[in-house]
């Protein structure tokens, strides 16, 4: 097996084309063997440019909370290196659509903007419907065209949808509807409803490391006790079990949290009609591939990533309560609010340190824990299967059968090759 993971990692570092699968000779190793990704696939700007394309161009993307899409408000996109424009029609349903006219391409606007029921252009104004017919057509009719029907130049829809409180678009009109690529997450975390959550406040953040170092962070535990002495009081260790069934996700649940020595997570109230798992738990999902949740009781912190370049990330955070939660105490939200901004600027720092580590480094790709760092192993076959155009959802981890309720022990990893899933 050492001179198997040796002929890998010899792969790995010569590699320039990553739509080949002995690119990621390393990573489909069973998580026993597994390695990490190679410097380049965090530095490399022929990589992040093949990563948008095969990765957000072909999977479900975030770009904001839901509530942001209004009836009078268009919002402007960039995914995968495409400009969209956003809309909500009367009927509350959402739709995106590519940010160029159809007369001669003219983009439609630059920025977020108010619209108030037609989507004009700032060129020779036609003008389109919010959910992109084309209406008008000043002076065209009469200026000799030839068999022109509005019907055929309505606006180029891609596919928006709403999940939970999160706004996404799909470019890829082969990718499975939004309900099929998360799974069972639906009905995993049917009991927090969390599409009546509302966000209380946000910010926004550039970090200076890859996307893929937040993500990764994210989603494994090896980090806790050393990068986050306070969040390990209420989030330890030893209450982590994996958290993953069928769909395009990968994460861990901590049950219980605890509360004894720091109150941070629990000066709000918790959500109604939570059953007892999501009661004492905190769910901490990653959203491939660009959506990190933390699903507490009594509240939820998103954290949606945009990749700017390869060593820079635009973060967008966001508190969520429950619709249960009417009002709460400015110095209860603080308390939250002030604990999650602790935590996150120790993630920025060390994955900061991370990004110069492998883009200055001459790193040669290493090992990964099975134990602490499986969802991640996850994470990157997701990424595996996007870049060499495999179109798979995963199945869930053996161990999501398990006891989660903290009494039994951590689930061991699964012993086989995600390649043998097929
Ligand atoms: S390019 Fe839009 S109306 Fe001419
Ligand atoms: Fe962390």
């Amino acid at each position: 097996m050492g001179s198997e993971n040796n002929r890998a990692c010899a792969v790995e570092t010569a590699i320039n084309d990553w739509s080949v699968e002995e690119a990621w000779a390393g990573t489909r190793q069973p998580i026993m063997n597994a390695r990490s990704l190679p410097a380049n696939a965090y530095a490399d700007a022929n990589y992040f440019d093949q990563e948008m394309h095969l990765v957000f161009g072909s999977s479900w993307v975030c770009v904001g909370f839901a509530t942001d899409a209004t009836d009078d408000r268009m919002l402007v996109r960039e995914v995968a290196g495409q400009s969209l424009v956003i809309t909500r029609t009367d009927d509350g349903e959402v739709h995106a659509f590519h940010n160029a006219c159809r007369h001669r391409g003219t983009e439609l606007a630059a920025a977020d903007c108010d619209v108030k029921g037609t989507i004009r252009c700032p060129y020779h104004r036609w003008c389109y419907t919010l959910d992109g017919a084309l209406v008008r057509t000043p002076m065209f009719d009469e200026a000799g065209v030839d068999d022109f029907d509005h019907a055929d130049f309505g606006l180029q829809e891609v596919r928006a949808a709403t999940w939970g409180c999160l706004l996404f678009v799909c470019l890829d009109p082969a990718v499975p509807a939004i309900g099929e690529y998360f799974g069972d997450l639906d009905h995993r975390l049917a009991g927090y409803v969390l599409d009546g959550w509302r966000c209380l406040d946000g910010l926004e953040i550039e970090i200076k490391a890859n996307w893929k170092l937040i993500s990764e962070n994210f989603s494994e535990y090896y980090h806790l006790p050393f990068v986050h002495p306070d969040l390990v009081k209420v989030s330890r260790v030893e209450d982590h079990y994996r958290y993953q069934g069928h769909g395009m996700y990968l994460g861990m649940t901590t049950t219980p949290v605890s509360s004894n020595e720091r109150n941070d997570w629990s000066s709000m109230p918790p959500a109604a009609d939570l059953n007892e798992s999501d009661e004492q738990s905190g769910r901490f999902i990653t959203l491939f591939p660009n959506v990190l949740l933390s699903i507490l009781p009594n509240h939820t912190f998103v954290m949606i990533l945009e990749p700017i370049a390869p060593g820079l990330t635009r973060e967008r955070c966001g508190w969520f309560l429950p619709p249960s939660t009417t009002e709460v105490s400015d110095a209860d939200f603080e308390l939250t609010r002030t604990f999650w901004i602790d935590v996150n600027n120790e993630d920025v720092e060390i994955v900061e340190k991370a990004q110069r580590g492998l883009a200055k480094g001459g790193f040669k790709p290493g090992r990964l824990s099975p134990r602490f760092e499986e969802p991640l192993h996850r994470f990157h076959n997701m990424l595996a299967d996007k870049m060499t155009g495999i179109s798979r959802i995963p199945d869930g981890d053996p161990s999501d059968a398990d006891d989660i309720l903290g009494s039994g022990v951590n689930p061991l990893p699964y012993l086989v090759s995600l390649t043998d899933q097929n």
